[in-house]
């Protein structure tokens, strides 16, 4: 099937079922039934369906106050306090002083923290940590993200007009700079790779664990920012040369992280535009981790053809990032990017079918999705010329 972006035309691997009409008059009529007040009063009161009802009106009810949720968790990293409970429990008193908010806001902020399953207190009034709250205070990644959300919190404070194209500049549009920046200063870059490194380990523990770097002599990351990806690759595969390609700045700050890993030796970082300059030849394997999604169709096939044209045959191209879809990890996905690429202002998470469909378009003639244990993290995609 093929679809248009602009009057750009994609392969896509999506199969749009046939909707038979007989199902399209059935989720009308449904959907009419299920919208009245008295099926919904009938609904509750009989005992068969009550369950239905009160698990749809929960997740609606969590739908309406998701917003609430991401704060409090916003709080409770900001305050420090899966912190403090990561050193040592403690009560109201002793936490409030620890975290110098008051013992009634810091009570209040406990208790809404608790019934989100962060942290839980026990009989005695001692708070400590619940799995939650014990893997965001193990997790610097995680804590950068939730930190990082306060900017797209600003943004999506009036989504109708971010929506409608309007509202000027957002904060997400500027914080990456290399959108909208052909100088791109140092610290700038260094505050999105900053925050891109933070959260890498979580991918590149994915990617490993299904894919196997050892059989390549030289690994390009393209858009590989500080270099992250590369050094935890350095660390499970000995002898292949590593390079890195990303914009001046970040390419920079990738070769200081490489010389303070020791492993600047068999390190090569290649500063260029990944649009505009060509792509590097000779490696054997070619890394795309969380690149595409940041662009439009347009750039992402341009940016694919620019790769398939310093590949050989053989050579492999691995695309590494969240993707879209209709499963539990696939929809979560697919609400969140849509309204964090909208804030900055390009970019799209895409399903493995449509991913697909744009290396297909770009002339990849091979292209496999690989099953990742934690899709939320990262899908996979091997894809050769
Ligand atoms: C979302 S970050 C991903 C970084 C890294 N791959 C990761 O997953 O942690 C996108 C990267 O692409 C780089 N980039 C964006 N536009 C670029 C361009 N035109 N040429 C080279 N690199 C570019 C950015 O500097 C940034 O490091």
């Amino acid at each position: 099937m093929a679809r248009t972006a602009g009057s750009l035309q994609i392969e896509d691997d999506t199969q749009t079922p046939a909707r038979p009409s007989l199902y399209e008059q059935y989720r009308s009529r449904r959907n009419r039934l299920v919208a009245h007040p008295t099926f919904q009063r009938w609904a509750i009161a009989f005992p068969l369906t009550r369950w239905v009802a009160r698990l749809q009106a929960n997740d609606l009810f969590r739908l309406t106050t998701g917003f609430v949720h991401s704060q409090i968790l916003y709080a409770c990293v900001e305050l420090g306090v899966f912190a403090h409970l990561a050193d040592a429990p403690g009560t109201v008193d002793e936490i409030a002083a620890r975290i110098g908010v008051p013992e009634e806001g810091t009570a209040r902020l406990l208790e809404a923290a608790a019934a989100l399953r962060l942290i839980r207190c026990d009989a005695g009034g001692t708070w400590r940590l619940d799995d939650l709250g014990a893997v965001v205070a193990g997790n610097p990644g995680i804590r950068a993200m939730i930190r990082h959300h306060a900017m797209l919190y600003r943004d999506l404070s009036d989504p109708v007009s971010l929506l409608r194209e309007g509202g000027g500049e957002t904060h997400t549009e500027q914080f990456w700079a290399y959108g909208r920046d052909d100088s791109l200063s140092g610290e700038r870059a260094a505050a999105y790779s900053d925050l891109m490194a933070a959260s890498n380990d979580l991918i590149a523990a994915e990617v490993l664990q299904n894919y196997d770097f050892s059989k390549h002599k030289i690994i390009l990351d393209i858009g590989g920012g500080n270099g992250a990806f590369l050094a935890a690759i350095a660390k499970e595969v000995r002898d292949a040369e590593l390079w890195l390609l990303d914009l001046p700045g970040v390419a920079e700050l990738a070769k200081r992280r490489f010389e303070a890993d020791g492993i600047a030796d068999r390190a090569t970082c290649i500063g260029g535009d990944f649009f505009a300059d060509a792509i590097p030849t000779g490696a054997d394997c070619i890394t795309l981790v969380r690149v595409l999604c940041d662009h439009d169709d347009r750039a992402a096939l341009a940016l694919l053809e620019n790769i398939r044209r310093a590949m050989r045959n053989g050579d492999t191209l691995l695309v590494a990032e969240p993707m879209a879809g209709h499963d539990a990890d696939g929809s979560a996905i697919a609400a969140y990017f849509s309204m964090y690429f909208l804030a900055m202002r390009s970019g799209r998470s895409r399903t493995p079918q449509q991913l697909c469909g744009l290396l297909r378009t770009a002339g990849f003639r091979s292209c496999r999705p690989k099953p990742t244990r934690m899709p939320l993290f990262s899908g996979l995609i091997l894809a050769h010329k």
